[in-house]
């Protein structure tokens, strides 16, 4: 029989591969950092019957029509706002993501640049390299506590939930706020449902984890940073598409917020000379959330799994 030829669009160690020899035909962008060009992209789709994708590719309707046999489209990623989901439904083409997998490490991320914008972590370590430090003084790089403060979750999906988790264990009052209240989450982790503007008026860290959709671009914009305290924190982990830069960048300026950790911007990668990364008070990450070397394999390997599934006529285990 013959086997049916998977794109893969980044090269992934062998080992994940090799348990699939004997199923697929395995085709692949040979660079570990640099994207596909888009034509060759086109091109090998052509041919293909799956793809293995990342965020990095724009799976757009021109795209979708220049398919030939394309079946299934296996996304590395939680998100699928690179994939025009309307066009691929048209074409019958079927889209997978990897929930579940990456949440505790993505919410350890979360917590992490919390905290190290509250407490300024990055800064401090720049004090001593810089060779900075000369006396110890009371309030040198003293920042915000993080401990019994109020945390404000926009988007209680997985991630929400499991940020929530290590949010009790630092002993703050949660608030969320979500398209749909969560009884069970609120009883489970003592969250309270508060509206949008509630949550951003008492909140001392507010943190998106919203998917980018029509109804969340731009959620964060110039109104929404005005309504939160000025010794708030501002955490973007989910898409840079969520908050408006400009608004963001002004507001930190201007005080109106103390400070921001962001691991997602609208154009990535974006270079030192951002706005937002020429601030002292913004840490900036690399779209970082979910890369620990045990969840990005497994996010490989539930790729792997779903183009499996497809190809012997089940269904999907996570199909979008
Ligand atoms: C996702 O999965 O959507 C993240 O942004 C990348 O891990």
């Amino acid at each position: 029989m013959v086997k049916p030829i998977i794109y893969i669009t980044r090269k992934i160690p062998e080992n994940l591969l090799k348990p699939y020899e004997n199923t697929f035909n395995f085709r692949m962008w040979n660079e570990t950092s640099k994207p596909v060009p888009r034509k060759v992209l086109m091109e090998e789709s052509k041919q293909a019957d799956g793809l293995l994708c990342l965020l990095t590719e724009t799976i757009d309707k021109e795209f979708l029509e220049n398919t030939g046999e394309l079946k299934v489209i296996a996304n590395m990623a939680v998100g699928y706002d690179n994939i025009d989901m309307e066009s691929a439904k048209n074409k019958g083409v079927i889209v997978t993501n990897t929930p579940d997998v990456l949440t505790e490490t993505t919410a350890d991320l979360t917590f992490a640049l919390l905290m190290a914008t509250a407490r300024r972590i990055v800064e401090a370590n720049l004090y001593i390299k810089q060779d900075d430090w000369k006396h110890w003084s009371p309030f040198l790089l003293a920042g915000n506590d993080v401990h019994h403060k109020t945390i404000g979750i926009v988007g209680m999906g997985r991630i929400g939930e499991a940020v929530a988790k290590r949010a009790k264990g630092f002993g703050m009052s949660i608030l969320y706020y979500n398209r749909s209240r969560k009884i069970e989450t609120e009883k489970k982790l003592g969250a309270t449902y508060v509206n949008f503007d509630e949550l951003l008026e008492q909140s001392d860290y507010v943190t998106s984890l919203v998917p980018l959709t029509e109804e969340t671009k731009h959620l964060f914009n110039e109104n929404a940073f005005k309504k939160m305290k000025s010794s708030g924190i501002f955490i973007n982990v989910s898409r840079g598409g969520t908050m408006d830069e400009e608004a963001l960048y002004n507001a930190l300026q201007a005080q109106e917020i103390k400070a921001a950790g962001l691991d997602v911007f609208e154009e990535e990668p974006i270079r030192s000379n951002h706005p937002l990364a020429t601030l002292d008070n913004v840490i900036c990450l690399p779209h970082i959330g979910s890369a620990s070397v045990a969840t990005r394999s497994e996010m490989i390997q539930l790729c792997l799994e779903n183009l499996d599934a497809v190809y012997k006529g089940k269904k999907p285990l996570t199909q979008v």
